[in-house]
């Protein structure tokens, strides 16, 4: 991924679901191309195909499951993902937590079939741990702040600098983003001055009622003019 970025995770939202995640792929495509900002759109895996034939910004998983090919009804394959389109995958969200072991083999099944990973936590804690498995990225997210009016960088400025400390002396590689709450360009210039490399986001997005003008506005301010 293209740092620093804004990965918009659409979730399961209404207003990002089929069609309407194509709809909003593309706004953020018209976006990248005006602004040059890196913008990454995370769907819903019966998403990702239609979304990553429709664009040519990034667009990733939310969640897969370290399986093989094989018997395994209703998991999600890592190389299903790829062949639909998707260059890498959320894990661990806080909706969707997994186990360390977990999270471990799904960072490698990840690797193998050449996806980018972001491993969210929701505390320093476990970012410390979730760092010492090296993904590509950290997401760091208070669960309280999720989908809420204030932003991680307003409310809780002291997690970021954390997690970006304790991730750099555990995984230099390992870039960190963070998330909840970030709804304006201000939050993202915020982010970037507590050392962040980008914010992973929704509802700012997702729900708004002018999707490209919230995105021209924040991809502003990840590019200073
Ligand atoms: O994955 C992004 C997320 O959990 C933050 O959600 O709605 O607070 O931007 P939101």
């Amino acid at each position: 991924m293209e740092l620093p970025a804004i990965v918009v995770n659409v979730k399961t939202y209404r207003q990002a679901t089929g069609e309407a995640a194509v709809s909003l792929a593309h706004i953020m495509e018209e976006v990248r191309r005006e602004t040059g900002a890196s913008l990454v759109i995370a769907v819903q895996a019966a998403d990702i195909y239609r979304v990553a034939q429709a664009v040519d910004i990034p667009v990733w998983a939310q969640h897969l499951d370290p399986v093989t090919y094989g018997s395994h009804t209703g998991w999600t394959l890592p190389e299903s993902l790829v062949e639909a389109g998707a260059c890498g995958v959320l894990l661990n969200h806080s909706e969707h937590q997994l186990r360390i072991a977990d999270i471990a083999a799904a960072l490698g099944r990840a690797r193998k079939a050449g996806l980018e990973t972001i491993v969210c936590a929701d505390n320093i804690a476990v970012t410390r741990a979730v760092a010492a498995l090296e993904p590509d990225l950290v997401a760091v997210e208070p669960p309280g702040l999720i989908g809420g009016e204030v932003s991680v960088t307003s409310a809780e400025p002291e997690i970021v600098v954390g997690a970006v400390s304790a991730v750099e002396s555990i995984s230099p590689r390992t870039a960190v983003l963070c998330g909840a709450g970030v709804k304006t360009g201000e939050d993202i210039r915020t982010a970037l001055e507590l050392g962040a490399a980008g914010v992973l986001l929704a509802s700012g997005v997702v729900k708004a009622a002018h999707p490209k003008k919230v995105l021209l506005e924040m991809a502003e301010a990840l590019i200073p003019q």
